[in-house]
């Protein structure tokens, strides 16, 4: 086990996991593709977050019937990872996150909280054709009785008081934004460390294994690491893995510092 831990894996989630050991994990946290991407539309001198460049990725295209397919296969795998009181959490947004919740139900997991992230600093929305999209949802499933929840610290976020399931963090950018050699975002759908740290905090205690099967930029891997869980992270592009090592490379050299 000690060989696949605090490592990113290249390929194909569903078969990179199928190589694991079963019922290790702690919580899968993990931010799938959402289908999300069509036709790009690029707003580059955008005022209100910076230079923005809508998701039209290759990997995150599907049917609506390869897409439900598609969570079904990597869903199976994780599932088998995570040990009997794990805890599962997706990302989503409304374009994939009725599909999420449609297999984690089927497959007997207790659904806990649909968590809101609000954007304080949402994109405009330039089609004036709809309300402007300014949340996206992280679906807590528990696999079964006795889950991890850390309600007593969770209350640090709300002022001393219970932690309610909206919380606020804008887009990330700025400093936190890792940008390529042209300037650009490294990766294009990269999550704020902060929810992620949070989302950690929350359901699992220090020693413990946290696996995203979908780890882009190392965002699950990095919020591990800082509060001391252990890690698995996966992903089937290259560039990536390299860009999530070199994030881990520089926050292991800060810690020796
Ligand atoms: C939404 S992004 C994750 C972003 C990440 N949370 C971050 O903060 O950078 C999804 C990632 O899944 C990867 N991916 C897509 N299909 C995959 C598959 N079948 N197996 C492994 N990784 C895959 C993509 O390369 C992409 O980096």
């Amino acid at each position: 086990m000690n060989n696949i831990l605090n490592k990113n894996h290249k390929g194909d989630c569903i078969k990179v996991m199928k190589n694991m050991p079963k019922e290790k994990v702690q919580l899968i946290l993990t931010d799938p593709p959402y289908n999300a991407s069509k036709n790009g539309v690029n707003l580059p001198n955008n005022k209100t977050g910076g230079a923005y460049y809508k998701v039209n990725e290759k990997w995150d295209k599907f049917s609506p019937k390869e897409y439900l397919d598609f969570t079904k296969k990597w869903v199976d795998e994780a599932d088998k990872r995570l040990v009997p009181n794990g805890s599962f959490m997706v990302c989503g947004s409304l374009h994939n996150i009725g599909e999420v919740i449609i297999v984690l139900k089927d497959k007997g997991y207790k659904f806990i909280n649909l968590i809101t992230w609000k954007k304080t600093n949402p994109m405009p929305n330039i089609t004036r054709r709809t309300l402007t999209h300014s949340t996206e949802f992280i679906a807590w499933f528990a696999k079964g009785k006795g889950w991890k929840f850390n309600y007593e610290n969770m209350k640090k976020y709300n002022q001393g008081k219970q932690l309610k399931d909206v919380w606020e963090f804008s887009l990330c950018q700025g400093a936190e934004r890792i940008k390529g050699d042209n300037g650009k975002s490294a990766h294009p759908t990269q999550k704020p460390l902060e929810l992620f740290k949070r989302l950690v905090e929350m359901a699992t205690d220090k020693g413990d294994i946290i696996m995203d099967p979908f780890i882009g930029s190392g965002t699950t891997a990095i919020a591990a690491e800082m509060i001391n869980r252990m890690w698995i992270g996966i992903d089937n592009n290259n560039k990536y893995i390299k860009l999530a090592n070199k994030r881990l490379k520089d926050l292991r050299k800060k810690n020796q510092q």
